[in-house]
């Protein structure tokens, strides 16, 4: 029998959604993109200490940025959920620097290959476990977890509610979530900012402000968001910026159709970003302890 949450193939709307997001993911040439342009090691927004920065400097700075926030619960007793971990840069920057256990969660099959092997060349295999599987059916008991931690995951997520929901029953108590995602702006008109969007296969971007009541009505502590808008701007001229410079190049590593998609969409972003209608930033708060 055919739930009433399912469609005819069986599945329910959060798989049948999680297949697209895998598809996009597991395509040659959107991964060759994100390897080639953002470094091979992280895919999120930079925290920029100079305009012409290299992406992949920015990009270690957000997770350091993050993990600060975090600080006083890890250590090599502690273990972090990460949270679509993507290569794995999170996993093994919080693995190296705090000795910390890591489970790393993510949809896609490709990510996770690399993200096992990068593990493998690090020697940080022993702390950090691959699986894949999706933010919002984590196979994980409650209260396992020191920190949830995500980096630019939820803008992929059709139900954000249920996915933060998840992370927060398999915190314990006194636990910390830590994320950042890419937002409207709250007073951004949905026509504009929805042809950049739906090329992550989501309808409608989320606000700070949905998030802080998200997070407030699943009773957790010490929120906090530090808005980082302006580095948004400045990660999206920078890669519209490379692609461009580099398109001759990128065309023997990517298919010159997908270039040429990238050559078009980007300039899209970075003129959003830069008309001030994406907020960004990182949020932290804490589960009350028991
Ligand atoms: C923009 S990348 C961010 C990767 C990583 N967090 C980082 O900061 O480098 C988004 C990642 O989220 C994964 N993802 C998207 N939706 C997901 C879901 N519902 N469950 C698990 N992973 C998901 C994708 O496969 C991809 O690896």
């Amino acid at each position: 029998m055919i739930n009433a949450s399912e469609n005819t193939h069986g599945s329910t709307p959060h798989q049948h959604h999680d297949a697209a997001t895998r598809g996009y993911y597991d395509t040659g040439d959107v991964d060759a993109f994100y390897d080639a342009v953002w470094g091979g090691e992280d895919i999120h927004i930079g925290i920029y200490a100079k305009d012409d920065e290299p992406i992949a400097d920015a990009s270690h700075r957000t997770v350091e940025r993050a993990a600060d926030k975090a600080a006083d619960l890890l250590g090599p007793h502690a273990t972090v959920l990460d949270l679509g971990s993507g290569y794995g840069g999170s996993s093994r920057a919080l693995a190296a620097r705090f000795g910390c256990h890591v489970v790393a969660l993510d949809l896609s099959e490709e990510h996770n290959r690399r993200h096992r092997a990068a593990n493998a060349r690090r020697g940080l295999d022993g702390l950090i476990e691959v699986t894949t599987g999706s933010l919002n059916d984590l196979p994980y008991e409650d209260e396992r977890f020191d920190v949830a931690w995500s980096l630019e995951v939820l803008c992929h997520v059709a139900d954000r509610e249920g996915a933060l929901r998840e992370a927060v029953r398999v915190l314990k108590p006194g636990g910390a979530l830590v994320f950042s995602d890419i937002m409207a702006a709250e007073e951004a008109p949905a026509e504009a900012v929805r042809p950049a969007f739906s090329r992550l296969g989501v309808e409608t971007p989320a606000t700070p402000t949905f998030y802080l009541e998200r997070l407030c009505e699943l009773g957790l502590d010490a929120l906090d968001f530090e808005d980082r808008t302006p580095d948004i701007a400045t990660h999206y001229a920078r890669l519209d910026e490379e692609v461009h410079r580099r398109a001759a190049e990128l065309r023997n590593v990517i298919s010159p159709a997908y270039v040429d998609e990238l050559l078009a969409n980007l300039p899209l972003w970075a003129d959003i970003a830069g008309r001030g209608l994406l907020r960004w930033g990182v949020f932290h708060a804490r589960r009350p302890a028991a």
